[in-house]
């Protein structure tokens, strides 16, 4: 197993490319099952999830051809419909198969995802509403047995919770369905809008998007054509990320290939703590805080504060002068990384789902234990500017959705390796 060794204490420059997002491409990867012919997607990151899913695209009979940064899928030969325990248990985003799956065949088994160490992460939202659509399901053995024998009928769908991957879901399965399917309280995160964009774009009819109600206009289980290629947008949670090891380290770095509207919360609230930005049209250059200060942090569905960024936001706290409050409000457990920042000297009280972070911590190296994907980023950020060596364990975490992470830490100066435990 791969570890990484970070010396602490030094200052980053220089600029890096921020990949296409993971969360984006993982539905529009899922979504080839809805097209008759093959589609190309473009700056898809090479990341451990996007190689889950197309390995799982490829089981259900798919071909794939994943080179550089660009994956063609004819997903036109899929014949087994069952999405097996062995690959979804490795990402819990397989279930993303389930909508377009039993649009496009009417049935379909797909392997129910586990807890995960950020929760407990239920997907009854997802099958309510595909039972909403007409579709029975049952669970069985551990998996999600689902059929639609006349196909799926469109339908008015309330969320009782905004969920991305269940309004993906929802999105893809409706784009196959007969009539007409609305949904009201969607998620409005980037990559749910990419999702609609590429589907509208290639004849489904999607109205709304970018706004809490869609409205999809099913083809009747009559499948899709590709028309042209599509590139997967930036990753805002890979651009937050280096902003805040910039940040951290309170150095000037720019970042390539990102979406300022995009970062737009991300931004405001760095700007809050003392960060200056220059923004041009692709590109985004953080300037050092002459005093970083704390800063009050809640959690939201999109346009408000990515959970995907709290533990980041948190590494950066401990080197704010003055304290902060970090309320997470959308998964009950994702505090795993408060823990091991402690064990490099960080003060954070942890009360129900609100973490109060002390300023101006003196951090020193550890070995650390990466819990969950965005918690190792934050155990790296903080290794960044702790005394001494820190070593970060369970790196496997972090290659589910960093592309080389150490690769580019290393282009902007720090002192980071790979190595082998
Ligand atoms: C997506 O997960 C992302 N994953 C997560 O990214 C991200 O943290 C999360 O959205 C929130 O932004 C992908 O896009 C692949 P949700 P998802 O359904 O869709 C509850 C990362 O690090 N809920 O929006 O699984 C749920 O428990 C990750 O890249 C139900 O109760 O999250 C949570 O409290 C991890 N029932 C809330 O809704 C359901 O059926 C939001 O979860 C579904 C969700």
């Amino acid at each position: 197993m791969d570890y990484l060794e970070i010396e602490g204490d030094n200052k980053l420059s220089g600029a890096i490319k921020i990949d296409g997002a993971k969360n984006a491409a993982l539905p529009l990867l899922a979504a080839t099952i809805l097209f008759k012919n093959e589609v190309t997607i473009d700056n898809l990151p090479r990341v451990n999830d996007v190689f889950t899913i197309l390995q799982l695209l490829e089981n259900l009979g798919a071909t794939t051809n994943f080179e550089d940064n660009q994956a063609k899928i004819d997903a036109s030969s899929i014949t087994n419909t069952t999405a097996i325990y062995d690959i979804v248990r490795k990402m819990r985003a397989s279930i993303l198969t389930l909508g377009p799956l039993l649009a496009r065949f009417g049935e379909c088994k797909v392997s129910l995802p586990g807890g995960c160490a950020i929760g407990q992460r239920p997907i009854d939202l997802h099958l309510k509403a595909l039972e909403m659509m007409g579709a029975e399901i049952v669970i069985e053995q551990g998996y999600v047995r689902a059929s639609v024998p006349k196909g799926l009928q469109g339908a008015t769908i309330v969320l009782d919770k905004i969920t991305v991957t269940g309004t993906e879901n929802i999105v893809m399965a409706a784009a196959l369905a007969h009539g007409e399917t609305k949904i009201i309280n969607a998620a409005k995160e980037p990559e749910v809008v990419q999702l609609c964009e590429v589907l509208n774009a290639n004849g489904v009819k999607i109205e709304g998007i970018g706004s809490d109600e869609l409205i999809i206009k099913g083809t009747g289980q009559k499948l899709i054509e590709a028309k042209k290629n599509i590139t997967v947008i930036p990753d805002r949670i890979e651009a937050g990320t280096y902003l805040c090891a910039g940040a951290i380290t309170n150095s000037k770095i720019t970042l390539n290939n990102v979406n300022h509207t995009h970062l737009f919360t991300i931004i405001l609230k760095l700007q809050e703590m003392g960060f200056d930005f220059d923004l041009k049209e692709n590109s985004i250059t953080i300037k050092p805080a002459a005093k970083i200060k704390g800063a009050k942090i809640t959690t939201s569905e999109y346009p408000g504060f990515p959970t995907d960024m709290q533990a980041q936001f948190m590494a950066l706290a401990l080197v704010a002068e003055g304290a902060s409050s970090i309320d997470e409000k959308l998964f009950e457990n994702r505090f795993m990384h408060v823990s091991e920042l402690i064990r490099m000297g960080a003060n954070i009280i942890l009360s129900n789902h609100t973490a109060m972070v002390e300023g101006k911590n003196e951090l020193n190296g550890a070995d650390v234990m990466a819990t969950d994907l965005r918690a190792s980023s934050a155990l790296v950020l903080a290794a960044l500017v702790a005394n001494g060596t820190t070593r970060v364990h369970r790196i496997y975490h972090l290659d589910r959705g960093y592309v080389t992470l150490e690769k580019k830490l290393q282009q902007l100066g720090a002192k980071i390796k790979r190595l082998k435990e």
